[in-house]
């Protein structure tokens, strides 16, 4: 079994959207016994919040479900997850400074690490913005998800 956490700052935007995104995925691979995934944010700003009503309604005119509750990045998710994805450089640096000893860098990754089309660089923030803005981390992270599963995971 391996396990996969998506990272963002509030965790009721991108990477509850990443993790139903995934979950969905790998059902349609028949992977979904074989990964795990879940979600978090590296700011405690909206612990216990479902995601943001725009981004229920944006995954849901894409046909998925979201089901997750905000929590917090803590330093246990190190240990327990395999993959660790953020979704910008903000939020991976954030990760980087709590993990001291330097120890878990080989499983940090940019989600757009394993995006074909503009690899390395963010998943942009569609908080403060308007409902396009979530269209299209809709697409960038359908895309860098389908291709980290076939890459990493299959
Ligand atoms: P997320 O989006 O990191 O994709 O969940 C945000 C959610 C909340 C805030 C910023 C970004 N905020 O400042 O409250």
């Amino acid at each position: 079994m391996k396990k996969v956490l998506f990272v963002c700052l509030g965790n009721i935007c991108r990477s509850p959207l990443a993790e139903g995104l995934a979950i969905h995925l790998a059902k349609e691979k028949g992977v979904s016994d074989q990964i795990e995934f879940d979600s978090c944010g590296t700011s405690h700003y909206h612990i216990g919040n479902q995601p943001d009503e725009r981004t229920i309604s944006n995954a849901a005119s894409n046909g998925l479900k979201l089901d997750s509750k905000a929590r917090q990045f803590g330093k246990r998710d190190f240990r327990d997850f395999d993959y660790i994805l953020a979704m910008d450089a903000a939020n991976l640096s954030n990760i980087q400074k709590l993990d001291q000893a330097v120890q878990f860098g080989d499983k940090l990754y940019l989600m757009r690490d394993f995006d074909p089309e503009k690899p390395g660089s963010d998943v942009p923030d569609p908080y403060f913005g308007g409902d396009t803005g979530f269209q299209n981390v809709y697409d960038i992270l359908n895309r860098s998800v389908n291709n980290f599963l076939d890459t990493e995971l299959i």
